[in-house]
């Protein structure tokens, strides 16, 4: 299973201070030579952390296979049109959300998704629906023509250890079967840390996951290096 190591934590901190330290790129270096495939970063509407300068130095400075995560909005377009990101995930955004709360609804969306994507799709990007682990969201996500979707395990991660832990999985290994048999391919990702995440080895033939917030705070007492090598450990053990 490939990682992507969502960096948006790294820009919380250095805009904590507003000033340049922590580097986001120096961060992103780090992860890449620990081994992730590739960087994801979320350019919100309010850019309360990642800001349009890292987008930009990312891929043209770093170099770097970008995964943009950004609402379906206009103005998030534009930018990915100029950047060209390797991929583009879009999701749900909401002002006041702490975090990307839920997947997003694509099924209610789907004629304004489907144009939306096109401009994207048709310079090269590969783009992924994040969305919950729901047959119709997957079904629908395959019609608007996107080769990725990324199941948001945020009801998993929250339900780990408790009694409805392997409902929840359950939900996430009947979406992955259902994305392959339509052709998708499945990444995953939200709330995934060191304890929850093994059990993403159960489910067959996941591309990729995407985690952030775990790796970052356990860089604080590990370093960003071994925190990485240590998720790596987890989901390449099989
Ligand atoms: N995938 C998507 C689409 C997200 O929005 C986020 C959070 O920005 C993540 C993965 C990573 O979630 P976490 O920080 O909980 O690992």
């Amino acid at each position: 299973m490939l990682l992507g190591v969502n960096i948006d934590h790294i820009a919380t901190l250095r805009n904590a201070r507003g000033e340049s330290e922590p580097s986001v790129i120096e961060a992103a270096k780090i992860c890449l030579d620990a081994g992730a495939n590739c960087i994801t970063a979320h350019l919100r509407e309010d850019r309360r952390h990642i800001c349009d300068y890292d987008i930009f130095s990312l891929k043209n400075d770093l170099k770097c296979k970008l995964n943009m995560e950004m609402a379906a909005t206009y103005e998030m377009q534009k930018i990915a049109l100029e950047v060209l990101p390797y991929a583009c995930c879009i999701v749900p955004e909401n002002r006041q959300e702490v975090t990307t709360e839920g997947g997003l609804d694509v099924v209610s969306q789907k004629d304004k998704l489907a144009a939306f994507v096109k401009p994207l799709l048709d310079a090269g990007i590969k783009v992924s629906m994040f969305i919950d682990p729901d047959k119709k969201q997957i079904t629908a996500s395959s019609d608007i023509g996107v080769e990725y979707v990324e199941l948001h395990t945020g009801s998993y991660s929250r339900a780990f250890g408790k009694k409805n832990e392997d409902e929840e999985f359950s939900y996430l290994k009947q979406a992955a079967s259902l994305a392959h048999i339509l052709g998708l391919t499945v990444n995953a990702g939200h709330g995934l840390n060191y304890s929850n995440v093994h059990r993403m080895n159960e489910i067959q033939g996941i591309n990729e996951l995407n985690i952030g917030h775990s790796i970052i705070s356990r860089a604080v007492f590990v370093g960003l290096d071994n925190a990485v090598k240590e998720i790596l450990n987890i989901i390449n053990k099989s």
